[in-house]
């Protein structure tokens, strides 16, 4: 709860440099106080479960994902340190975990709210896999109405609204403009995918809208893939 938090929180130092000048900030002195902790916790799981491999019951219990990473250290113990399962672990938790939980609490919220598009996603459904299963991943190539469901989830309560900072590792040139090494990009993704001047009524849960513009996307994310290399 305290890394979610502090990962949204706003670090004086990188607006204005003076902060950074005299010393860590009070944000910074949180961080480190912070990373102690949370590698400690983890590593107290990681000797946990290290201890329960030895016990009797280790065969019958179900394994979690720091199970197979301490078998793959027994393996290859010089590339799965601690420190290596640790980031793993941290990678799962801070962007695995709320993203996923918060993402679906936002889509049945709106589909509580809209009862229409209920209506329209369990016909969908019915149509394409019936009452006698459960949906598979593979199924969602036939169901584009739910795809449009899902992204429109995603275009009005993105889980990460300002995405996390980038720096330039070298000098670039983005769209024409010039880019020099370091430069740190802050990115309102929320603000662009509910800009009322790319978006129509933007505030309005309409998975339709997106049906039209996924092949158009789908050509667009390939045309910015060649261009970026
Ligand atoms: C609804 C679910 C999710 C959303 C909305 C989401 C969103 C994002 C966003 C916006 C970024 C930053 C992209 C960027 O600016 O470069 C990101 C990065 C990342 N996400 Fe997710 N994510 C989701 C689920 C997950 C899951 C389930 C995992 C892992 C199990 C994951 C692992 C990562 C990692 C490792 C990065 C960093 C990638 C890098 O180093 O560039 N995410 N995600």
């Amino acid at each position: 709860m305290e890394t979610f938090e502090f990962s949204g929180s706003t670090n004086i130092g990188d607006f204005l440099p003076i902060f950074k000048w005299v010393g860590l900030s009070g944000l910074e002195k949180r961080l480190v106080i912070l990373q102690g902790k949370r590698d400690k916790f983890m590593q107290d799981l990681i000797e946990e479960l290290r201890r329960t491999r030895d016990s009797s019951d280790f065969e019958g219990r179900t394994k979690t994902m720091t199970d197979v990473l301490l078998s793959l250290q027994e393996a290859e113990p010089e590339y799965y340190t601690d420190e290596i399962i640790r980031g793993m672990m941290l990678v799962m938790l801070s962007a695995g975990t709320d993203t996923s939980s918060g993402t679906m609490e936002w889509a049945m919220s709106l589909l509580l709210n809209n009862p229409e598009t209920i209506a329209k996603a369990q016909a969908e459904i019915d149509k394409h896999i019936g009452q006698s299963r459960l949906i598979e991943e593979s199924d969602f190539a036939n169901l584009p109405y739910l795809r449009g469901i899902i992204n429109e989830t995603l275009r009005m309560y993105p889980a990460g609204p300002l995405l996390p900072a980038h720096e330039s590792s070298e000098d670039c040139t983005v769209g024409g403009i010039r880019v020099p090494r370091g430069t740190m990009l802050l990115v309102n993704a929320w603000a662009i995918q509910n800009d009322p001047k790319i978006w129509a009524e933007p505030m309005k849960f309409k998975p339709e809208r997106l049906l039209g513009l996924e092949e158009q996307i789908k050509r667009w994310h390939y045309a910015v893939t060649i261009w970026s290399r």
